[in-house]
């Protein structure tokens, strides 16, 4: 997919059809995610791919709005040592996920994990080190065909609302 497009056309994706993501796509994501830009290249992060239908049942349930993770084929959990910029760089790295999914056709949706009330409860039940802070935990499966059509009609702002030049 042509870089620009893959870039706009991106949306969050909430429902998935049931079919596996190989290893190698996600072993590519994952990669991708690794390469991201990190403050003073730290590269603080740690990822956790939950394949696991318990393990990602529970953690679907621990979350307030991520309830939707239980029927994705996988999630990321995305963790960073607590350096000063672990937000920043986790969320680069969150959102290289986002994108490299979607260029395999992989549906996603980040779900927040900074500073919710559960993300102390997401580390000890993924066994992560304390040192560590969740930042998001991402969903991924193929899109159901509705989905991907709805998804398409999420209001934007326009370029000209958000957009100022100093000539
Ligand atoms: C920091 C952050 C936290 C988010 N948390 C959630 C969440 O908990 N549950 C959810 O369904 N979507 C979550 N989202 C996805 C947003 O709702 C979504 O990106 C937004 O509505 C814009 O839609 P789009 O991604 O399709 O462009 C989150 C996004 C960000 C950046």
């Amino acid at each position: 997919m042509d870089g620009l497009k893959m870039i706009k056309t991106r949306r969050s994706i909430r429902k998935y059809i049931k079919k596996e993501i190989p290893d190698e796509i996600i072993t590519e994501i994952i990669d991708c995610a690794r390469l991201a830009p990190t403050a003073n290249n730290k590269q603080p992060w740690l990822f956790v791919v939950i394949k696991n239908e318990e393990l990602k049942k529970q953690i679907a349930e621990i979350t307030d709005y991520g309830k939707f993770i239980k029927d994705a084929n996988c999630c990321v959990a995305v963790f960073c040592e607590d350096t000063k910029y672990y937000l920043e760089d986790g969320c680069a790295a969150t959102e290289n996920i986002l994108l490299a999914a979607w260029y395999f056709g992989i549906g996603s949706c980040w779900v927040a994990g900074d500073k919710k009330f559960y993300a102390e409860k997401i580390k000890d039940l993924l066994g992560v080190k304390k040192e560590y802070k969740l930042v998001s935990i991402i969903s991924l499966g193929y899109p159901d065909e509705i989905e991907l059509k709805n998804v398409q009609k999420v209001k934007k702002k326009s370029l000209k609302e958000v957009m100022i030049v100093k000539k």
